[in-house]
């Protein structure tokens, strides 16, 4: 038994009936949580604290465990520290930087380009050039921003048509091949609800199909994943860039990913192109 000489500490006077009614109080309180379907009471370390059932001390605190957003973020990170030190296909010599990709680790949208550029490869960074400002523009058109979807390339070194620098070319099949591997991890992770591959060589490196012309606009899967074929921003280009024929023809296959993903479609591009015609016609 303990002996308290100057007379029991502060919080031990409650009088009999003080407790009483506040037990009685509380299990009432507590009865009528039960008779409304509450099962458990969460109480976090400050609060039993506070009510002197344990110092903070003692109560462990909590581990934080990973959201899958940073999961998702830290497994891209170290698959652009390997494509980093890649020496897979003769591409490593000529590169300034490799370029993995950059974006949202859990996207809607995963867009497939070629490869880098030569910005891209001064950068670091997919699509930053020219045609990445035309692709920066289709994003925003479709209501979204560049950090909402993912931007990546078949191969992740820039192809050149001599090796040193002076003119782009498409990646040879042995390139994409041995660069394949990085591209399929990044979709594993990113597991994004579609994809949009940019042009001939995305289309032909994920699926093995030939002749955008054809296949452009027509759903396909990769992995269960809806895919959507497309020209690529530098084709459109070449073309005059927006608000020409092909420009539209890209506008419709993103209407149709929009439509996809349950999004707000902007107007199609059948709306706009009257409203085009008709102001100019005025
Ligand atoms: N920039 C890229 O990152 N990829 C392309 O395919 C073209 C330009």
């Amino acid at each position: 038994m303990t002996v308290y000489p100057g007379g029991a500490p502060e919080k031990s006077r409650a009088s009999v009936p003080d407790l009483r009614s506040l037990v009685e109080g509380l299990t009432a309180y507590l009865e009528t949580l039960r008779e409304t379907g509450v099962k458990d009471i969460e109480l976090d370390r400050e609060t039993l604290h506070e009510l002197g059932l344990a110092p903070v001390s003692a109560i462990p605190a909590p581990t934080p465990s990973p959201t899958p957003w940073r999961e998702a973020a830290e497994q891209l990170a170290a698959i652009a520290r390997e494509i980093a030190g890649c020496r897979r296909c003769p591409l490593h010599q000529t590169r300034t930087k490799t370029v993995p990709g950059q974006g949202c680790p859990q996207p809607d949208i995963l867009f497939v380009g070629e490869g880098p550029g030569r910005d891209e490869d001064l950068q670091g960074l997919a699509f930053v050039g020219r045609a990445g400002a035309l692709l920066t523009r289709m994003i925003k058109a479709m209501g979204l921003t560049r950090d909402e979807v993912f931007i990546a390339n078949i191969v992740k070194c820039r192809p050149t048509v001599d090796g040193a620098g002076v003119r782009d070319r498409p990646p040879t099949p042995e390139e994409m091949a041995a660069c394949l591997p990085y591209l399929r991890a990044q979709i594993a992770v990113l597991r994004p609800r579609v994809i949009i591959t940019l042009g001939a060589t995305a289309l032909e490196g994920l699926l093995g199909l030939k002749g955008i012309k054809r296949q452009r606009g027509q759903w396909r899967e990769y992995e269960g994943i809806p895919l959507m074929p497309t020209y690529h921003p530098s084709y459109l280009l070449r073309g005059g860039g927006d608000d020409t024929a092909r420009y539209w023809e890209v506008w419709d296959d993103l209407v149709a990913v929009l439509t996809q993903l349950g999004r707000p479609t902007p107007m199609p591009a059948a709306v706009q192109r009257r409203d085009i015609n008709t102001t100019a016609s005025q």
